[in-house]
């Protein structure tokens, strides 16, 4: 009655139509609402058995022992639990006549509506909505109305500020407490606080709340271990709704000094604003994420709707105010991975950022230049000169892959190997800033932090490579690649080529500094300490990395002896017992050689990626979330149309319906972006050749039209396909302005003002 008049159309929503609590952690990640600085999962106002509740800000993490640190899960700020006629409603118990949760993507918010009836009888109805505000990223918002529908009798709504969390350890019974309270106060008419330290890297989080109701109530506050509770109390009587308010702040020591003073202020500003204008402010600043964001595809509402579920958490993710921030490989969705940053930030997460909001990726990879110092002592420790990018990054930019994962109670471990050999990550950050330059022009980011990243990353390279008299060539050996599959392999070719392509690029950078900008290049020369030796020896190494390739089949061989491994039939083995036997067979996790078709596809002819495609799709097992998404787009690529539309959906559904099993713990995020590549460099076929956009589109059948905007050069283009035509208009009318876009074959150039519709057939 309330809440659906807020909502959405369809094409915009995902919802959850009965409550099952074994689903709860399932849709509390489906369900997250974040701003880039702070994300809360989507847990149940009322609490649950089954939940966990998560509430994690942006860069605040804390030491724990074996993952090096975590993204700590902070005080519990959603919860509105109430007692009606001294029963009080818990979803696991009593009888629910009516229940559904709805995501609402195209305005940020969580809805909740249930009907209950407790074992007396009593029916009462709930509706509300919150958000975790787009624009003030330190406030956050519940509303609701409560009606008692066939009882009269006292109401109490209990508003906690809950510090008493965990994040889940190693396994389940090892839960590590991150905060600890430094304080709490009942501010009275102005709500409550409480403040809470972490443990070893000592940040404070101050959370502030006002609980607010539209009939006059008793005020009480109850203290408990770590959790400081508002308690309203009043008479309702039978049918009347009860409108009820929660303000949350947030501030921590990251952000500012005095965090409290900050929490109680924000929290005064907004509740004084109100609830009104604090929600159409709200949905304001999404509409115009959503102008520069949305994928529109005509003639399919599933993939519509999933793939604007990847897009709407992807701008959740990023805090473009924030370049000391990266998004996690969970984001802000989960504990998985304990909030660690990967490669799938900057080669899956990154483009989507690139083209839609440039600022967004400027941040990202000042994260990464922030962490440049680090990355160099990571490359020092390993006896490598140069960056070492580690493979898994949190906020002191050192390595942070855990050595091992084990199960302390069965004394069961498993030794990870990735922190010390998947070295692909350090040309993976060389490669988006090089992607980020070529497309926004940002020549102010390349000459201040970019171009030291990619001469550093390459001068890792040349310490990292070693001659091989045999071979008379230069080899990197014991890495692993994208294929995880198969560790301390020997030139792993997509590591080999991208670390060919990282040195090639940095020559290329250097000599354009040196012709453009000389002063920048003297100083940058000046402050890495580079030598013409150095430079001679990088070029001699480029061009002698041995790159494992067999002239007659075409074929790249994804590392040294891989042809020669066994071709066994996997059928019925679970994702357990895969790992264990996988290694000696031609199996592999995800796209390796594909991937590499992929980034540096100006490098290998049509007729190589068509048949290194066909090779090694057959060999892929999709066990990692960040494959399906780079098989659909180079299944449109080299022809192969078959799974391609299967890899997309998949891609964009690998959460909602749970693909992995492991949704519980956090977002995919790189598959969020994944989804999204597909969408524009699979079927829209957008690529950057000679430094030019490119089109070459192909549509699903039953697809009418896809349209989207790609921001290039300052510019936002708008791009429509449908199977016979690529429309393409500048958002500006100012004729002066131009792109030029290659679409089949010729150089388009379009005009602010003019719409350039050109003829194409997909297939
Ligand atoms: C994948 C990696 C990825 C990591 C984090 C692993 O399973 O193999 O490529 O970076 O997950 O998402």
């Amino acid at each position: 009655m309330y809440i659906d008049t807020l909502l959405s159309e369809a094409d915009w929503l995902i919802t959850e139509e009965d409550y099952h609590p074994e689903k709860n952690q399932f849709y509390e990640t489906l369900f997250t609402l974040a701003n880039g600085y702070v994300g809360a999962r989507g847990s149940l106002e009322q609490g649950s058995q089954t939940g966990s509740p998560g509430t994690y800000f942006a860069g605040v993490y804390d030491p724990t022992p074996v993952f090096f640190t975590e993204l700590a899960n902070a005080p519990n700020w959603l919860n509105v639990k109430i007692v009606a006629n001294n029963e009080s409603i818990e979803l696991e118990k009593g009888r629910i006549l009516e229940y559904k949760r709805t995501l609402d993507m195209k305005k940020g918010l969580l809805t909740q509506i249930f009907r209950w009836e407790g074992a007396k009888g009593q029916i009462t109805r709930f509706e509300d909505y919150r958000l975790v505000h787009l624009n003030y990223k330190h406030v956050a918002l519940l509303k609701g109305v409560i009606v008692p529908e066939n009882y009269d009798g006292p109401f109490v709504v209990k508003s906690g500020l809950n510090g008493y969390v965990f994040n889940t350890g190693v396994i389940e019974q090892l839960l590590i407490k991150h905060f600890k309270l430094t304080e709490y106060e009942d501010r009275e008419a102005e709500g409550i606080y409480l403040e809470m330290k972490s443990r070893l890297s000592g940040i404070s989080v101050g959370e502030a709340s006002k609980l607010k109701l539209s009939v006059p109530s008793e005020r009480s506050v109850e203290i408990d271990v770590d959790k400081i509770t508002e308690v309203l109390t009043f008479e309702a009587k039978k049918g009347q709704a009860y409108e009820f308010e929660k303000y949350v702040t947030f501030y921590t020591s990251r952000d500012v000094e005095d965090v409290k003073f900050h929490t109680l202020k924000e929290l005064n500003t907004r509740v004084d604003q109100g609830s009104e204008v604090l929600l159409r402010e709200h949905v304001s600043a999404w509409e115009q994420k959503w102008l520069d964001a949305d994928v529109k595809i005509h003639g399919d509402e599933v993939a519509q709707r999933s793939l604007r579920f990847n897009i709407f958490h992807l701008i959740q993710s990023a805090n473009e105010d924030d370049d000391r921030v990266s998004i996690p490989a969970k984001a802000l969705h989960g504990e998985g991975y304990r909030g660690h940053i990967f490669w799938d930030t900057e080669i899956f997460m990154l483009p989507f950022f690139i083209y839609t909001n440039p600022r967004a990726a400027r941040s990202l990879l000042m994260y990464r230049y922030h962490n440049l110092d680090a990355a160099r002592e990571n490359a020092r420790i390993q006896g490598y000169k140069g960056a070492q990018f580690p493979w898994e990054s949190a906020d002191t930019g050192l390595e942070t892959t855990p050595k091992e994962l084990g199960n302390p109670l069965t004394g069961e471990t498993v030794r990870i190997w990735t922190g010390e050999e998947e070295h692909h990550i350090v040309a993976d950050v060389a490669y988006a800033v090089d992607h980020y330059y070529v497309a926004t022009g940002d020549e102010q980011f390349l000459l201040k932090y970019g171009a030291e990243i990619l001469l550093e990353t390459a001068r890792f390279w040349a310490s990292r490579v070693q001659y091989d008299d045999r071979k008379k060539a230069y080899v990197i050996k014991k890495v692993i690649g994208p294929d995880e599959f198969h560790e301390h392999v020997d030139n792993n070719i997509y590591t080999n080529y991208m670390a060919k392509w990282n040195i090639s690029k940095a020559l290329e950078y250097i000599d354009r500094l040196k012709q453009k900008h000389t002063d920048s290049w003297d100083k940058l020369k000046k402050k890495i300490v580079l030598s013409s030796r150095e430079i001679r020896e990088w070029k001699t190494i480029a061009n002698n990395l041995y790159l494992p390739y067999d002239e007659k089949t075409k074929l790249y061989e994804e590392f040294e002896g891989y042809f020669k491994l066994k071709e066994i039939d996997i059928s019925g083995v679970d994702s357990t017992g895969l790992e264990k036997i996988v290694k000696d067979t031609k199996w592999i996790k995800q796209a390796d050689v594909v991937m590499l078709h992929y980034l540096l596809g100006d490098y290998f002819d049509q007729e190589t990626k068509k048949v290194n495609f066909h090779y090694y799709k057959r060999w892929t097992t999709h066990s990692s979330s960040l494959s399906p998404s780079i098989y659909a787009i180079m299944g449109i690529e080299v022809g192969n149309y078959r799974d391609v539309y299967q890899d997309f959906m998949r891609s964009t559904r690998i959460d909602l319906d749970d693909e992995q099993g492991n949704t519980s713990i956090g977002i995919h995020a790189a598959s969020l972006g994944g989804a999204w590549q597909v969408a524009i460099n699979g079927f829209a076929g957008m690529r950057i050749k000679n430094g030019m956009l490119s089109f070459k589109p192909w549509l699903p059948e039953k697809w009418g039209k896809l349209e989207f905007k790609v921001k290039w050069w300052g510019e936002t283009l708008n791009v429509a396909i449908t199977h016979e035509t690529v429309e393409l208009k500048l958002e500006t009318t100012d004729p002066t302005r131009t792109v030029e876009v290659n679409i089949a074959q010729r150089v388009w150039r379009v005009k602010g003002g003019e719409t350039c519709v050109i003829s194409v057939c997909s297939q």
